[in-house]
């Protein structure tokens, strides 16, 4: 029999050989390609000492082309739980230097007992993914694991935040899971991801690709909107992710009290800057940024989709210590026109600021709805259509302040008293009309401008007569579909108290298994 003392030697040779990982050559080639380890990665993760491993004995099962003779340390996954600035949360980190950190049956098992673990103990869970994809010697046992994890990927959403560290490669099925997650943030130069890789692009398409090309860090941040932030190494990245955590409650049934942050600004801060902020001259822009930041508490926003559908603008920030999801028109790219990307990108904020109870700000400058035939093509209606439902869907306090321009039916889609801004303020330069002065004019005076000894003076006179007439928040505030016109300067203080006044808002909608949003 052997005594205890060999059995805890046991134990810890064990556990020293797993934590070797793939062995020196594997991680200095891992280091070689400015990655860290797994193991390095949830110690810069989570706090001090407080990570608890699970699984780190898991075994694979697989016998097929000689697996059953290879030892997989951890199974290529690292799992367990610790706490982030104190607060708990579940962790995953796939070990590329164990092959190729590739998902078989074990694999897959320990992370989805890591998302069940989170989902019960109502904290967020961190993927961090560094993967060849599924397993190719295991084979159907590898695609069910990923079939388990996309379950409870959708079962969890809304109830858990879910957040992936796309660390290096992800291919095939390992990119759906992020896709199925919250947030998604790269690393440049190490994180790719992918459904099939160039080899197979160059033998179906006849395409010439990199691995950068096809699914870098840019090409996900900037074209395809997968990805959400990208940093330059990894410690960058998973800085990132405690700042984005800061920002979320634990889950679904937490209060965002965890989340209250005392500003060492005051609520009654005024911003004269932004009382000429609007340009007197219609062909002049500014930056929305600028009024995020004159009305935030200490200028500190998070913006996700920093790259991606820039005409729009979604960050998180605090009001007098309290979290807000804010969208934003940004006048400064196609004059904050909306299209398809720029709807997605805001729906699915939105959407997610309602899952986990973050109350809702819209700064709106809006002329309308992007023409032609690509956004035709490509949608622009199904699309578009989603921001509607998801502020028609939202019941957290729902503020809405018009900076400038609200036109047609991009009016009504960022958040208009028509579907449901509980607290809707302008400032004096805010235009709520059907659509432009000139536009209109041309139309609904066609016949006088036509008939006019000079047309272009005529057209001009009637676009003056209905810019004085519509362009103005009076008309929109004479139908109460405006609560309150502010001076631009007063914005922080207004939106604040509105803020605090609708903080135990409650708003309940008719029960029914699920709607049908517009995907
Ligand atoms: C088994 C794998 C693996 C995999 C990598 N490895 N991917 N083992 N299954 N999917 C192993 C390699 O054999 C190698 O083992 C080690 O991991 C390191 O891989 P390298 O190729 O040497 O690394 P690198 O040169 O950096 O290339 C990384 C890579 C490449 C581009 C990711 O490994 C690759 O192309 N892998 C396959 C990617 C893929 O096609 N995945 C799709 C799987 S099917 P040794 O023994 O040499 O250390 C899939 C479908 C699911 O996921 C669909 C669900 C919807």
């Amino acid at each position: 029999m052997p005594t205890n003392e060999e059995l805890i030697a046991e134990l810890e040779a064990k556990e020293a050989k797993i934590k070797e990982m793939g062995g020196p050559e594997s991680v200095k080639k891992q280091h070689a390609l400015n990655k860290l380890t797994v193991r390095e990665r949830i110690d810069l993760l989570l706090d001090p000492n407080t990570f608890e491993e699970t699984g780190m004995h898991v075994k694979h099962h697989c016998h097929y082309f000689g697996l059953d003779k290879i030892d997989i340390p951890a199974d290529g996954v690292v799992t367990g739980f610790g706490k982030v600035n104190g607060r708990t949360v579940c962790c995953y980190a796939e070990d590329f230097t164990s092959r190729g950190g590739s998902l078989g049956e074990m694999h897959a098992w320990k992370i989805a007992r890591t998302m069940d673990l989170a989902a019960k103990m109502r904290v967020p869970i961190i993927g961090m993914l560094d993967t060849g994809g599924a397993r190719i010697q295991e084979g159907i046992n590898a695609l069910d694991g990923y079939g388990q994890i996309f379950h409870r990927n959708t079962l969890y959403s809304g109830i858990i935040p879910q957040i992936t560290l796309s660390m290096g490669p992800c291919a095939g099925g390992a990119v759906y899971s992020p896709a199925l997650t919250d947030w998604i943030l790269m690393v440049k130069g190490s994180s790719y991801m992918y459904v099939t890789g160039p080899d197979v692009v160059k033998a179906v398409m006849s395409e010439e690709v990199t691995h950068e090309g096809l699914g870098g860090s840019m090409v996900h941040n900037v074209k395809s909107g997968v990805a959400h932030f990208v940093y330059n190494s990894d410690t960058e990245c998973i800085e990132a992710c405690k700042e984005l955590l800061g920002y979320l409650p634990q889950s679904v049934y937490d209060k965002l009290d965890a989340t209250y942050k005392k500003p060492a600004d005051s609520p009654d801060r005024i911003c004269p800057e932004l009382d000429t902020i609007v340009p007197e001259d219609p062909r002049k822009v500014y930056d929305m940024k600028t009024v995020i930041k004159a009305i935030v508490d200490d200028s500190e926003f998070l913006e996700p989709h920093k790259h991606y559908a820039p005409n729009m603008i979604v960050c998180f920030a605090r009001l007098n210590g309290h979290v807000v999801g804010i969208i934003a028109n940004q006048p400064s790219y196609v004059a904050g026109v909306l299209d398809i990307n720029a709807s997605d990108k805001a729906a699915r904020f939105v959407r997610f600021c309602d899952a986990f109870n973050i109350p809702l700000l819209t700064l709106v400058d809006v002329p309308g709805y992007m023409p032609g035939t690509h956004q035709e093509f490509g949608g622009v209606i199904r699309h578009g259509a989603k921001l509607l439902s998801a502020y028609s869907e939202a019941t957290v306090p729902k503020i809405t302040i018009c900076t400038h321009k609200a036109y047609g039916g991009s009016q009504i889609s960022m958040c208009s008293r028509s579907i449901g801004a509980d607290i809707y303020l302008a400032w004096p330069t805010a235009q709520l009309a059907v659509m432009g002065a000139e536009g209109a004019a041309a139309i609904i005076f066609r016949r006088e401008i036509a008939k006019a000894p000079d047309p272009k003076t005529k057209l001009q006179e009637m676009t003056e007569l209905y810019r004085k007439t519509f362009n103005n928040p009076y008309v929109a505030a004479a139908s109460g579909f405006i609560d309150k016109i502010i001076r631009a300067r007063d914005s922080r203080r207004e939106v604040i108290t509105a803020l605090e006044s609708l903080l135990n808002k409650k708003e309940e909608r008719p029960w029914k298994k699920h709607g049908n949003i517009p995907l």
